[in-house]
């Protein structure tokens, strides 16, 4: 599982900023972005591909000769959402300009429908070069966006236009291209989802239909957004998000413990995931049988999402979730003052709507009164109304 919508090719041509690139590929990652780095053949002189792939935790090639049967150009153009090229050489944009297939980067530009940014940098005579200048233009009638370089201090003694830009000015620029901000730049999120289960015996559990997709949902959200999220995930299918920690836990007591570890040094909690109220007061180390299998006597499981906000510090946010199926906003605003959440989504269940599925419908109530309908939203959609949400409780 990708952050969809996140991915980007970053391609680095043959200057010497290829270096100040591998600062852009950890301030993208920052920003929530999946980065796979494509170098030129020759910009391997300034920065190696093991530095690359250090820095993306991916492979990384030049050319189309590598890697065959994975096709890597038509599969970096299929699953790339952006492309960023910096720095982009003289030599490089004339080569883009042509439509050329020189090389793995430019195989990908061509064959991806993909946005894409260009950041040059190169000597002022080569950047104001009539060349160079038709080469641009041409690009920029084709829709690629081109960065114009900065004015500074060259590589040689030389000063003038052709300095490649701070990476704060890239990523800002590159944000705008792409249309999204990480406004949770610098916020951790921690996040439970699906269900815990309590063992009866060796095979048996109380257990409820939670499937976790809403919190994997917001979990994905939440890195696409900048945040740094945990994810505490209670018997979910086995999906990874890159970029997001999960741990993976059984029964309450486990989610407690790790809840109990990790909450002090969130900002957020979103406890999306639906907690067993009551575990049996046994659990059979066999199997029963169905003799013995008449009874099972319950003690209650604590309520983790109160215990959290009876510790909670000044300026955490926290979100939970309720499942009704009766007077369900009367008992919501009720559980809300009760748990003191700042943000409650609560869901009619009635008949097992909404487990299992892509699809919610539902009612964001808000300490302050606030109150929000959701109709058959897409749970992605919900997780970003969510954080919308929480965005503005933080302030
Ligand atoms: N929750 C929790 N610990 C529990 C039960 C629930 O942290 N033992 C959290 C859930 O993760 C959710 C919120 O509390 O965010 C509301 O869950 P819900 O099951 O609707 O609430 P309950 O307290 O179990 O109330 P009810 O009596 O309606 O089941």
């Amino acid at each position: 599982m990708s952050a969809s919508g996140r991915e980007v090719v970053l391609g680095v041509g043959a200057g010497i900023a290829a270096y100040k690139a591998c600062d852009v590929v950890r301030r993208l990652q920052d920003h929530g972005f999946l980065v796979t780095v494509v170098p030129t053949p020759s910009s391997l002189n300034f920065v190696g591909a093991a530095t690359w792939e250090a820095l993306s935790g991916r492979e990384v090639a030049t050319q189309v000769w590598e890697n065959i049967p994975g096709v890597a150009h038509v599969r970096l153009a299929q699953e790339a959402d952006f492309i960023l090229i910096a720095p982009a050489t003289a030599d490089l944009i004339s080569r883009l300009a042509q439509g050329r297939a020189d090389d793995l980067l430019t195989n990908v530009v061509l064959a991806s429908g993909a946005p894409i940014m260009v950041v040059p940098a190169m000597h002022p005579h080569m950047w104001t070069n009539p060349g160079t200048m038709e080469n641009v233009q041409m690009l920029r009638s084709r829709g690629f966006t081109i960065l114009d370089p900065d004015i500074g201090r060259l590589t040689g003694p030389d000063v003038g236009v052709g300095r490649f830009p701070d990476t704060a000015r890239i990523i800002e620029n590159f944000e705008g291209m792409v249309g999204t901000t990480a406004d949770l730049l610098g916020r951790k999120i921690l996040i439970t989802a699906g269900g815990t289960r309590e063992p009866i015996d060796a095979v048996r559990y109380i257990g409820n239909r939670s499937s976790g997709k809403q919190g994997f949902a917001i979990a994905q959200a939440a890195f696409a957004r900048g945040a740094d999220v945990e994810l505490i995930a209670a018997n979910c299918p086995d999906l990874e998000i890159e970029g997001v920690h999960i741990t993976r836990v059984e029964t309450t007591q486990e989610m407690q413990t790790v809840l109990e570890a990790r909450f002090d040094l969130c900002d957020i909690l979103v406890m999306c995931a639906a907690v067993a109220d009551a575990k049996p007061a046994y659990v059979h180390e066999g199997k029963l049988s169905k003799e013995e299998y008449t009874s099972i006597s319950l003690i209650k499981n604590p309520d983790l999402l109160a215990e959290m906000s009876s510790r909670r510090r000044e300026g955490q946010v926290l979100v939970g979730f309720a499942a009704e199926t009766q007077d369900h906003l009367e008992s919501a605003r009720a559980k809300m003052e009760r748990k003191g959440v700042d943000i409650l989504y609560v869901n009619d269940v009635t008949g097992g709507a909404i487990f299992g599925s892509d699809i919610t419908s539902g009612t964001i109530l808000t300490r302050s009164g606030g109150k929000m309908e959701v109709n058959d939203a897409a749970k992605d959609t919900l997780a970003d109304v969510l954080l919308d949400h929480v965005l503005f409780q933080l302030g």
